[in-house]
Order: C-alpha cells, then structure tokens, then sequence
C-alpha cells in the first residue's frame, strides 16, 4: 500500500486530485485540511476506504506531526494555502503564517523518510510579467505581494531541503486552473454563476487583461502522469493552458455558452494584484499529456454540464 498525503485536499485541485489517486486501490490517501476555503462537499462520495479526511491546520506543528508520525507517508502533496486574490490581499499577516506550513510539511517530511514531496506554487511567482511565454529556468522571479513571495520562499525552501537533506521535491507551478469544485469566488466560476442566473457579469477594469485558463482534468492528468512515472524529481514544471483570453473575451464566451441574458458591467481597476499577462511556456506539460489540452470553450461546458446544468435556462 502507497500512503499518500495531501495538504489542502478539501479544495479544488487536492480534491481532484485525491478522486483520481483512490482510484487505484494499491494507494492510501489521507487529506489534511483546515477547511479554510475547502469544504467536505468536495471530497469524493461515495466514502472509499482508502480515504481518509482528518481536519487539521498544517501551519500548527503539533497538529500536522501527529497526522505524519502516525502515518509515515511514502509521498506529500502540499497543496494546503490561504488562496484568492482578495482574500490574501486582505490577510497578509495570514498568507505570511503559510511560511509555518511549508517548513512543517518538509521537516515532517524529512524526518518521516518520504519519498518526494510535491509544492503547489503558482504562476504568481513571475510576479509583473517581463516575457512571454514564462519559461521555468530563464524568466525572472519578479514577485512583489506576499501571495507569490510566500510561493517564491516555499520554492527555495524545497530547493534548499533538497541541497542538504537530500528530500525530493517536485515543483509545480499552478497557472489559473478552474473546474467544477471550484469556489464561487474565483473568475470562472463567478462568470458562469452569473450568466446562469441572467445576473450582470462584473469585470475589474476594461477586462483587456489576459489570462490563460487551465481545466482541472489537464492538471491532475499531468499530475498523476509526473508523480506514477518518476518524472521532474527535484525540478520545476509549469502547469497551465498556454492560450489567451481576456477577462472580457471571457465573460462574453460564457454569455454565449450559457445563452444568457446577463450585460458586462465594468468596476473600477483593482490597484495591485490584477497582472496585466501571464502565460506559461507550457512545453514540459505538454510532453507529459501526450494529448491537446481542454479548450476553454469545452471546459466551460464540462463545468454547466457537471455543476450548473440545473440552473440553466431552457
Ligand atoms: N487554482 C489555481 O488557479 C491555482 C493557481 C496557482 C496556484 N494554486 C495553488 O494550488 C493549491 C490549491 O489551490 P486550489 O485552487 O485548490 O484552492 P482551494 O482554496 O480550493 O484549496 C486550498 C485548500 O487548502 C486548505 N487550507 C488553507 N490553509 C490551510 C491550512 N493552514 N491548513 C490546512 N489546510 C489549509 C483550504 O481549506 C482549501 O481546501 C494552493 O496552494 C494554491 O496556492 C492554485
């Protein structure tokens, strides 16, 4: 039996991910999660046995020790952190409390004999973008709010774990992943939620700032493809969709999908944390999926057909 932990699996991509490891029966996996942001309804149902959920808050030491001695795991996915864009910009000191977590889950880790640790950091690490696309070894770090310092910390703390203790790590850095556990707060989500209703849909600003958007199936694919076949150990890998949309763009793709009747209303800018680009080089990813990503336009459907279809108007 692989026991295998994972750190904010109450969420959107830990619980996606946790669904897809119980599939196979030779793996253990065990969620710790504050439910800060995650929620229960998104663990998989029914109940599997090898899964279990223990309600823990991994920046408290002695919470987290008590779940890793007892269970000795063979690997970690830390993908436990205070997330969204308002809520940390709002929560600073707490965003800066994750530090804790990182140093837990890797001495914990060290001192557990766990195989290799996997890290959600985040796109936000390339902070104010200086080139397109964003490559892992030669684009700058360039991050200003404690979110994506936080990210850039953890990064040189696994680096660092790896230099002197010989822990194995695996970075992943996250570009904007959405799905149908996703929390209402987050853009597409928000969107679709909106058009379904026929309530307006807001934008911060003009909506010409550009995102890309990465459908969940494509990052837990990637993921399990990385962790089942030994690949990336102890390097960084970009985990995204590499095509545009605008904010915009976006909002009136979901009004088409949806065949809604909701306007676009515009609000004013936010005045930090809303990047004007990102877009990964996503080329390593897309030599572990061995197959096109999910366009947005299908992933948008996935999400009304899975999540939202009994709102939608006929
Ligand atoms: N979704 C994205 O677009 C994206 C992009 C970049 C990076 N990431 C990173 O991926 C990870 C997962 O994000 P997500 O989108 O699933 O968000 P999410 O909010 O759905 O999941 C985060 C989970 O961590 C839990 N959590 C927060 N603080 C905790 C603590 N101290 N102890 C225990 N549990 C805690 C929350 O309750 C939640 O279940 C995060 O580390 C996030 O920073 C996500």
């Amino acid at each position: 039996m692989v026991k295998i932990l994972i750190t904010g699996g109450a969420g959107n991509i830990g619980s996606s991910l946790a669904e897809k490891l119980i599939q196979n029966n030779n793996y253990y996996v065990v969620i710790a999660d504050n439910l800060l942001t995650g929620s229960l309804d998104k663990l998989p149902y029914p109940a599997a046995n090898n899964l279990k959920f223990i309600k823990c808050d991994v920046n408290n030491y002695q919470d987290l020790a008590a779940i890793m001695l007892a269970h000795g795991f063979d690997y970690v996915f830390h993908y436990a952190a205070m997330v969204g864009v308002k809520r940390t910009l709002n929560n600073p000191m707490g965003v800066l409390r994750d530090i804790e977590g990182i140093k837990n889950v890797l001495s914990l880790s060290k001192n557990t004999s766990v195989k290799r640790v996997f890290y959600s950091s985040s796109s936000e690490v390339y902070g104010e973008p200086v080139e397109f696309p964003q490559n892992e070894q030669t684009t700058p770090l360039n991050s200003k709010l404690p979110y994506a310092i936080v990210k850039n910390v953890g990064e040189a703390f696994f680096k660092s774990y790896k230099k002197e203790y010989g822990l194995d790590y695996t970075i992943f850095r996250f570009f904007n992943t959405y799905g149908p556990k996703q929390s209402k707060d987050f853009v597409v989500s928000k969107f679709i939620y909106a058009a379904v209703n026929n309530h307006d849909i807001t934008i911060f600003g003009d909506g010409s700032q550009t995102r890309t958007f990465c459908y969940i199936d494509d990052n837990i694919d990637a993921t399990i493809e990385i962790f089942e076949r030994g690949m990336f150990v102890n390097e960084v890998i970009n985990l995204g969709s590499s095509l545009e949309i605008s904010i915009f763009e976006l909002a009136q793709l979901v009004i088409r999908v949806t065949e809604s009747s909701s306007k676009i209303i515009h609000l004013e800018a936010l005045k930090e944390g809303d990047m004007t680009r990102r877009q990964p080089d996503n080329s390593k990813m897309k030599k572990v999926l061995r197959r096109d990503l999910i366009t947005i336009e299908e992933g948008i459907k996935n999400m009304i057909n899975m999540q939202f279809s009994s709102l939608v108007n006929n």
